[in-house]
């Protein structure tokens, strides 16, 4: 193999995180070139609008409009894709690999979507695709499950996912500050995505915990196979009445695998976690991922989940790894257990139907202020099995109204989908109810 002693780096996409790469690689590139023993180059980047302000130096010479010309640069030997999206983001991942050259992405989107072609498409042409940055900003969740757990088989996965959920719900809850003024807030820190309905409806998350499941289980499980529910219909009521019954709401994923039966459940929801527990207190944008593996038994990650500087942290992390790739040949760690999975002749997990999903529950429900609306409720639940816990009433927003809030004991998912259709066409019953699951979790 001949090594190179100059490694060009492309980035395709000079946003919030391309920024960020640029401006701390720059700040290290004597550091890198003492550690690799290679001098380091930011050769291209390309953007939409080259006019745009950065907070970057950039010359103009090393600008384009045209991002298949950095992917396909043959001085390029690190692309590194940040535009986000799947249609731009996917051809100029697959133009780079088909290249035979080293693909970092942030791009979760992507890879839930596409991670099947990508990793083909690298297999096939001799790159190499790194995606430390895609979930979970700063912290190396990748590297641990891939490299440090690799020991393990993952019973539970679960975590704070998504840096722009919990920073909106941490502040509702602290300064009681209205959704929209926050969310505003995040996109303007660099927290939320393009399109903030991935953030706010549970889809970035989704797109992470695919990624997570597919490290750990070897299988890509689509969105569409997951409960996926978001924070956009979360209230003050909610906050509140959750802090009184000892809780805390976060938007969590969860990854669930039982072993028995060889089955893996994904999803991804507003959760109410009791006051005390780890992931309760992780606030702003942070993210934390609790992993249950049957050799270390639980391990427990915090950090910075999105903005700029987390975010390229991770990137460049991945950057290190291309350059020992490039450098010294060592080859990055296979990403998930299915090649090993083969070879042993494990058979690959199933996915649990999606109706056996067990939990506790927690129903806010606007119902008219008059008699018998409870009585009505109670007979649907009882219809579907669904053990009432406990029932509080309180004044709603509106003045004709209260919100009835129940929780319930253990029942599934199919029976608590029953009893939320049932409740719904009650005439007593003036919103759509939300529906919140309570994380009783034994790791
Ligand atoms: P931004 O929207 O800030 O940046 C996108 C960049 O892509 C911009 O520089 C933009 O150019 C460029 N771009 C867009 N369209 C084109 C095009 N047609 N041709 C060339 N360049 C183009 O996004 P982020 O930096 O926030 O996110 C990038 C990726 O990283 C996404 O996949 C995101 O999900 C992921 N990510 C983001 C995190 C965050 O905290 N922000 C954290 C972890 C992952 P221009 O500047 O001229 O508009
Ligand atoms: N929008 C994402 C978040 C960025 O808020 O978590 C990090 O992936």
């Amino acid at each position: 193999m001949n090594k190179p002693t100059v490694i060009n780096i492309g980035l395709c996409g000079l946003g919030t995180v391309g920024q960020g790469v640029w401006k701390h690689i720059e700040r290290s590139l004597p550091e890198l070139k003492a550690r690799f023993g290679v001098k380091l180059e930011l050769y291209r980047a390309a953007v939409k609008d080259p006019k745009k302000p950065r907070s970057v130096e950039i010359p103009a010479s090393k600008l384009t409009t045209d991002a298949l010309a950095v992917a396909t640069d043959p001085h390029v030997h690190i692309v590194c894709e940040l535009i986000g999206g799947t249609t731009l983001a996917r051809d100029v991942t697959l133009a780079a690999l088909k290249a035979g050259k080293i693909v970092v992405s942030a791009n979760k989107a992507l890879l839930c979507e596409h991670g099947v072609e990508i990793f083909a498409a690298a297999k096939k042409h001799g790159g190499h695709f790194l995606f430390e940055a895609s979930v979970a900003g700063g912290i190396p969740i990748i590297k641990a499950l891939r490299e440090g757990l690799i020991a393990n088989r993952f019973t539970l996965i679960y975590g704070i996912l998504n840096g722009t959920c919990n920073y909106i719900l941490t502040r509702m809850v602290k300064e009681g500050a209205p959704y929209a003024e926050i969310l505003a807030d995040a996109k303007r820190l660099g927290y939320a995505e393009a399109d903030e309905a991935l953030d706010v409806q549970g889809w970035d998350a989704a797109h992470k915990a695919s990624i997570l499941a597919y490290l750990a289980h070897g299988v890509w499980v689509k969105t569409d196979q997951m409960i996926v529910d978001g924070i956009s219909r979360i209230t003050q009521t909610d906050l509140k009445m959750a802090a009184q019954l000892g809780y805390c709401i976060k938007l969590l994923a969860v990854i669930t695998r039982d072993f028995a039966t060889n089955e893996i459940s994904v999803r991804v929801h507003p959760t109410l976690l009791p006051k005390d527990a780890v992931l309760a207190n992780v606030n702003s944008v942070f993210n934390a991922i609790s992993v249950t593996g049957d050799v270390v038994g639980t391990t427990t990650y915090i950090g910075r989940g999105a903005g700029q500087d987390a975010t390229a942290s991770a990137v460049i992390s991945d950057i290190a790894d291309a350059i020992t790739l490039l450098t010294a040949g060592k080859a990055v760690v296979a990403c998930a257990p299915s090649e090993n999975q083969l070879r042993g002749g494990a058979e690959a997990p199933k996915l649990a139907p999606l109706g056996h999903i067990r939990s506790r529950y927690y129903l806010r429900m606007t119902v008219k202020d008059e008699p018998g609306v409870l009585a009505q409720i109670a007979t649907i639940t009882a219809e579907s099995s669904v053990s009432i816990a406990t029932v509080i009433q309180m004044a709603a927003e509106r003045p004709d109204a209260a919100s009835l809030i129940l929780t319930t004991h253990q029942s599934d998912e199919r029976a608590i989908r029953h009893t939320l259709t049932d409740i719904a066409k009650l005439d007593c019953v003036l919103e759509p109810p939300l529906l919140l699951r309570i994380g009783d979790f034994q790791e």
